[in-house]
Order: C-alpha cells, then sequence, then structure tokens
C-alpha cells in the first residue's frame, strides 16, 4: 500500500471506532471534527431514479435492495476498506458487531430486517443510520452513503410531512462542506425537474462538489439523446456529467450479475450511435475511477489539517486514559483505546514519511 492508502485507511478506521463509541463524550469534541474530516460521498436524487444502483456499481458488489417505490428508507453509511491481498472480502454491521458476513446476499437481506426494525413494515422512514463496513482487497478507502429518495407527495401509509423529512435528512448530510456530492438524476425526465440538482444548486452553489450523474440513458424516448446534458450545455457543473446505464428490474429479476452488467453497459455506449465519441468517458466503472481520482486529491490537500486534528485527539486521548479512575463502561475505554492507538499509528507513518521522503511528503 502507498503512504497515501495507509494514511487514508487509518483515518477511515478512526472514523469506524469513533462511530462504534457512539456518544461517548458527546458532541463537539475531537473525534466529531475528526470524524467530518474526511470526505464521504453521498448520493441523492428523487426516488427510482437509480441512486443504489449507482452506489453498488461503485463498489462492484451486488448488496443494496433496489427496486421500485420507496426502497431505502434509511440512510446507509458504508465504510469501504482496503484490505491487503489475500484477505477475503466480507462485510460488518455495526450493530452486529460479531458476525462477518461472506454471503452479500444476506448483507442485503441484514439491511432490509434492520431498516424494518427500526420502521416496521411499512412505507416510513427513520433518520437513523445503519452503518455498514466492506472489507475488501478491491476496494477503494472511502465513506459512502445511500439515502432515502426525494420525494413530492406523501403516499398511501406515508405522514403528511415525508416530503419535508426526507429533504430535511438529505439535506443534513450534503450540506457538509467535506461532502461530495453524487446528483443522480434519470435520464427518462427533464433535467429541469431534477430534485437532485435543486437540491445540489442550493447546497453547492458553485457546483465545486458536485458530480452529476445521468441514469436510465436506455430508456430514453427513441430518437432523443442526452448530449445536451451530458456535454454541459443544460447545466454546467465544474465536474464533469458522466451518463450511467444500470440493470433494469427486468435485470434484476433475472439477477444478472455486475460483470455481465458491466460489460453491457460499456458495450452499451461503444455502438451508441449518439454517444460512442464519450465513451472513454461514460459509466459505472469510469465513474468510481473519476471519485477516487477526485478524493485522493481532496484528502492530500487535507492531510495537514488531519494531522493536527489527530494530534489534538492523541492529547485528548491521553489525558482521558490518564483520568480512567473515573467511572467509564468497559468497551467505551477499550474504543478510547483502539482511537489513541490508531491515531498514534497515524502520527508515526505520517512523520516517518515526512522524515523518508521529499520535503512536504508524498504531496
Ligand atoms: P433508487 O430508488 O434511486 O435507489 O433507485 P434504484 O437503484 O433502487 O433503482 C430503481 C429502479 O430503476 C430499479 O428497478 C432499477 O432496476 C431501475 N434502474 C436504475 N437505473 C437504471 C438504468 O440505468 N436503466 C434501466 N433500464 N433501469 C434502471
Ligand atoms: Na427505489
Ligand atoms: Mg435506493
Amino acid at each position: 500500500m502507498t503512504t497515501m492508502e495507509s494514511l487514508i485507511g487509518l483515518v477511515n478506521r478512526i472514523q469506524r471506532a469513533c462511530t462504534a463509541l457512539g456518544d461517548y463524550g458527546g458532541g463537539d469534541n475531537a473525534f466529531s471534527s475528526l470524524w467530518e474530516a474526511l470526505p464521504s460521498v453521498a448520493v441523492v436524487g428523487g426516488q427510482s431514479s437509480g441512486k443504489s444502483s449507482v452506489l453498488e456499481s461503485i463498489v462492484g458488489r451486488d448488496f443494496l435492495p433496489r427496486g421500485s417505490g420507496i426502497v431505502t428508507r434509511r440512510p446507509l453509511v458504508l465504510q469501504l476498506h482496503k484490505t491487503e491481498g489475500g484477505v477475503n472480502e466480507y462485510a460488518e454491521f455495526l450493530h452486529l458487531p460479531k458476525r462477518r458476513f461472506t454471503d452479500f446476499a444476506m448483507v442485503r437481506k441484514e439491511i432490509q430486517d434492520e431498516t424494518d426494525r427500526m420502521t416496521g413494515k411499512t412505507k416510513q422512514i427513520s433518520p437513523v443510520p445503519i452503518h455498514l463496513s466492506i472489507y475488501s482487497p478491491h476496494v477503494v478507502n472511502l465513506t459512502l452513503v445511500d439515502l432515502p429518495g426525494l420525494t413530492k407527495v406523501a403516499i398511501e401509509g406515508q405522514p403528511e410531512s415525508i416530503v419535508q423529512d426526507i429533504e430535511a435528512m438529505v439535506r443534513s448530510y450534503v450540506e457538509k462542506p467535506n461532502c461530495i456530492i453524487l446528483a443522480i438524476s434519470p435520464a427518462n425526465q427533464d433535467i429541469a425537474t431534477s430534485d437532485a440538482i435543486k437540491l445540489a444548486r442550493e447546497v453547492d452553489p458553485s457546483g465545486e462538489r458536485t458530480f452529476g450523474v445521468l441514469t436510465k440513458l436506455d430508456l430514453m424516448d427513441k430518437g432523443t439523446n442526452a448530449l445536451d446534458v451530458l456535454e454541459g450545455r443544460s447545466y454546467r457543473l465544474q465536474q464533469p456529467w458522466v451518463g450511467i446505464v444500470n440493470r433494469s428490474q427486468a435485470d434484476i429479476n433475472k439477477n444478472v450479475d455486475m460483470i455481465v452488467a458491466r460489460r453491457k453497459e460499456r458495450e452499451y455506449f461503444a455502438t451508441s450511435p449518439d454517444y460512442g465519441h464519450l465513451a472513454s468517458k461514460m459509466g459505472s466503472e469510469y465513474l468510481a475511477k473519476l471519485l477516487s481520482k477526485h478524493l485522493e486529491s481532496v484528502i492530500r490537500a487535507r492531510i495537514p489539517s488531519i494531522t493536527s486534528l489527530i494530534n489534538k485527539s492523541i492529547d485528548e486521548l491521553e489525558s482521558e486514559m490518564d483520568h480512567l479512575g473515573r467511572p467509564i463502561a468497559v468497551d467505551a475505554g477499550a474504543q478510547l483505546y483502539t482511537i489513541l492507538e490508531l491515531c498514534r499509528a497515524f502520527d508515526r507513518i505520517f512523520k516517518e514519511h515526512l522524515d523518508g521522503g521529499r520535503p512536504g511528503g508524498d504531496r
């Protein structure tokens, strides 16, 4: 692993340990700043625009509940941890710390069950996030957030306030300056009506942290195309627009797997009379690469401020550990210790890197 990867990996693990620690220590401490210091990526868009499908493509795994209607009903905070080769891929939920999932169909089932546990088998939503970690040699260190879709009207079985509740929930993620917004709009609807672009424009008016993603290109009316959007003439963003063809509901019903879906998507662009000239800059794999390049540059720029936050945390933690005489939950003590160890490791790697490398390090 490169130094950069191990530093990001450590911050990822620190974030996870801070989450596991829960509310211990209260709101505005070094941990919450640490948690927010690293960028995360949130998907935003109308219901059934393809948010969960896009996230799955980025991860390269089938594990999210998808489908028509309101399927995603709680935020899913997904942390990807890159492991060294030779380690088998597995997933772990924060609410089930002792269980390792190696079957990703069971991960999907657990997300559904855990959603129902909080909301009942209703069409209601809850702002309480589900935390899932995936450990794999094939992922980049990254935090992704899947969110319920924006809607315009409450349907049968939903309280009237649901429209505003969903918007407030989504907004609480995307308004953070470190949040990278994947604004998902379906190509078979007019971009001027896109809920994703509307909200992204409000919280990120300059468009510097918004990636426009256009799904369902395969479902556009014959004789029309999305070139005005994809080439940035309809709505300009600082980041490029990326067109996507996810699996259709029929594909999902037939259990078309990720590898086949990616191949079909590549073929779609390569053979398209409209998009052939853009083929190398379209599709889920390209989007994943684009995002990880962007994240790396954002994180590089932040390493100095993360380092100082980590040093502050080390100080706070050391004095915390000194005062362990007072009553403290055993679990919380262990978690604090874990965070302290991780912070020390970060500091050590960072310093070694500075000493050994060029001045200014890995920049
Ligand atoms: P979400 O509600 O925004 O999370 O959307 P989902 O990912 O659950 O997708 C909603 C439905 O749209 C599912 O039936 C998907 O199969 C379908 N879908 C999503 N993206 C595409 C696409 O690019 N093409 C086609 N044909 N169907 C898609
Ligand atoms: Na849906
Ligand atoms: Mg969804």
